[in-house]
């Protein structure tokens, strides 16, 4: 955010007109850009936020304050500037350049009085409560000054001399001010002449006689009589204001002056080279702390690179509006969002309400590392936030839903029937993000809720695996030792009822349920006593296997080599032992058509 603002009391200046450019290098990056510029202030209040003395004339200048004692004024563009970017040369994250010119003057009470100086401020807040006047700036007070939580940056027009508190006052100087009054920087000011604009000097308050006039003085009145900005974009250096198109500069009440206020009318600029790095360092400090700082953090939840910020997926979201729900049901609600203003980054965040936030560290590191699962059958982990009691978990949107619904629900609402070729591509598909999972990362994964409703179908009617992993969070979050049984109704391997093992053998199991549910239209069970492999096993048995194949599919409408080929491997994965079952690299080298699937024997 950036801002001009002022603080009068103590002493100051007399009327000087200013220039003043600051800038930092200049990289390329990538996100939404700031530019504005302001010649004058007429009709602008809606752009500009004032709070304590300042406002804006009707002659269209920006007072922060006048001539009164101990006040404070400061102004932000409303908007928040983004000065936070990626890198386009590499994925860091860096403080964007940024440019800006405003022209400012002030003007003191009486030539024996002077006021403190005013700063253009970055600051997260617009909010500054409790800041006190004079040497505290408008900024801080006597509590927070040097709180590294401050998050306050200022550059400082400091003309004053020896009355603040601090021991770097060597008279006036222009300071990069980090969350205290000390500046960290401290730059010689040098001017040129507004009528020769070739001359350069020195601008040290003690030198020339009409500028140690200036000193001394109790108030001042703080005028910006125009402002532009730049953080990137088309223009990456801010618009340079030209003094004949701002307003009138604001008249000299103050009779004895004893100077022409032409003759001390001047173009600060800055020599701010060598503070460019420091200020982006400044920035990337104060970016990092903030970003602690918005969501109380627990040390470890630091540096995951999946940690998303709470405020952004709420935003994303609508604030997590009922109207946004897409599914509910096994681990949690999920909401449709979109990240950015374009909505073709969309997103399903999963809100889950763990039984116990016990071991939800451990939980986080597997979905770290579950994050860099990446594969074309597997809905992709975008990242996790632990919010409350809460765990939300963003994921890539898939936009046609879930295999179920494209089984049972659409079947019945619009007599859309999922097509035998769909069908067999899902299948293989599945079989390839479970192979990967079992066998192509770098650790083994085991699903243990392979499902029609976890398969999600994306535009190219390519399936995705959802919710991989989740599972443990269920048994992590049981208080007791006893096990917990994980996995759905119809899809559970034996030895997962009897004695709460999951495997990747498992997953097969669960696997060939769901190969024979995409053949045959049926779900694993629809009443006690009915349980969809034994179904299809007696089917087979009595040589009426394609009975099995989903009705739908009218005669003629399916491959029957596939169909019987799927059937076969259906019920190999559904054999009771584990050691029976094949591995997913099997199953996809019969679905593949690549070995012969061995005669079923139970
Ligand atoms: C300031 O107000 C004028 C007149 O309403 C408008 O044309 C201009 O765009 C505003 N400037 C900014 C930076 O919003
Ligand atoms: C500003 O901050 C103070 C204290 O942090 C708070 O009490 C006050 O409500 C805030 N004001 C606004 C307008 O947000
Ligand atoms: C300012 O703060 C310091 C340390 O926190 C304290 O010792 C001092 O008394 C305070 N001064 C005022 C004027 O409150
Ligand atoms: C400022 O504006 C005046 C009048 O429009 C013009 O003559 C002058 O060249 C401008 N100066 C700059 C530096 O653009």
């Amino acid at each position: 955010m950036g801002s001009a603002r002022s603080t009068t009391s103590l002493m100051l200046v007399l009327g000087f007109l200013s220039t003043v450019h600051v800038w930092t290098q200049i990289v390329k990056t990538e996100g939404p850009t700031t530019e504005f510029i302001f010649r004058g202030f007429r009709g602008n209040q809606s752009e500009i936020l004032t709070a304590g003395d300042a406002t804006i004339t009707p002659d269209g200048l920006l007072r922060l304050t006048d001539q009164k004692l101990d006040i404070t004024g400061t102004s932000f563009y409303r908007k928040p500037v983004r000065l936070l970017a990626t890198d386009r040369s590499s994925t860091n994250s860096m403080v964007r350049s940024f440019s800006t010119c405003f022209v400012f003057v002030i003007i003191p009470t009486s030539p024996s009085n002077g006021g403190y100086g005013l700063t253009l401020t970055i600051s997260p807040t617009p909010n500054r409560t409790g800041a006190d006047s004079g040497q505290y700036l408008g900024l801080l007070n006597n509590d927070t000054n040097g709180n590294p939580r401050n998050h306050v940056f200022a550059l400082e027009f400091d003309t004053a001399q020896g009355f603040k508190d601090g021991d770097d006052r060597a008279g006036n100087h222009i300071g990069i001010n980090y969350n205290s009054l000390t500046s960290d920087i401290q730059e010689a000011v040098v001017y040129h002449d507004n009528d020769d604009p070739g001359r350069k000097e020195d601008f040290t308050l003690q030198s020339g006689d009409p500028i140690r006039a200036l000193l001394n003085k109790k108030a001042s009145a703080h005028y910006v009589m125009g402002w532009s900005f730049s953080s990137g974009g088309e223009h990456p250096v801010a618009a340079m204001l030209n003094l004949s198109d701002l307003p009138r500069r604001p008249l000299n009440t103050e009779k004895k002056r004893g100077y022409d206020s032409k003759d001390i009318a001047m173009i600060v600029a800055l020599s701010v080279v060598t503070l460019i790095l420091l200020v982006s360092l400044i920035f990337f400090v104060m970016y990092k702390k903030r970003l602690q700082q918005g969501e109380i953090l627990e040390d470890w939840e630091i540096n995951h690179p999946h940690r998303l910020r709470y405020k952004d997926l709420y935003s994303a979201t609508d604030g997590f509006n009922e109207d946004r729900i897409i599914g509910a049901g096994g681990f949690g609600t999920v909401f449709r969002g979109s990240l950015s203003s374009s909505s073709s980054d969309q997103i399903a965040v999963k809100k889950i309400v763990p039984n116990s936030m016990q071991g939800i560290r451990e939980f986080i590191a597997e979905i770290e590392s579950l994050g860099r699962l990446s594969h074309k059958n597997l809905v992709k982990l975008r990242g996790w936030c632990k919010h409350k009691g809460e765990l939300l978990l963003t994921y890539d949107y898939i936009p046609k839903g879930s295999l179920y619904s494209l089984l049972y629900t659409i079947p019945r609402q619009t007599g859309a029937v999922l097509s035998w070729d769909v069908r067999f591509q899902i299948a293989k598909g599945i079989a390839s993000g479970l192979l990967y999972l079992h066998e192509e990362w770098e650790q083994i994964v085991v699903h243990r809720d392979v499902k029609t409703s976890n398969v999600l179908i994306d535009e190219d009617m390519n399936p995705r695996l959802g919710d991989f992993g989740l599972a443990r969070l269920c048994e992590r979050g049981s208080q007791s030792h006893t096990t917990v049984i994980v996995g759905s109704q119809g899809y559970m391997a034996p030895e997962i009822t009897r004695n709460g093992v999951s495997s990747p053998a498992s997953d097969v199991f669960a696997f060939g349920v769901l190969l024979l549910e995409i053949v045959s239209g049926r779900k694993p069970t629809d009443s006690e006593s009915f349980f969809l492999p034994d179904w299809v096993m007696e089917l087979h048995a009595s040589g009426e296997k394609f009975r099995a194949v989903d009705p739908k599919l009218k005669s003629g409408g399916y491959d029957v080599g596939e169909a019987k080929l799927a059937l076969a491997v259906g019920l190999l994965c559904c054999r009771q032992r584990p050691v029976s079952r094949p591995s997913m690299r099997m199953v996809m080298r019969y679905l593949n058509g690549d070995e012969e699937v061995p005669e079923l024997d139970n």
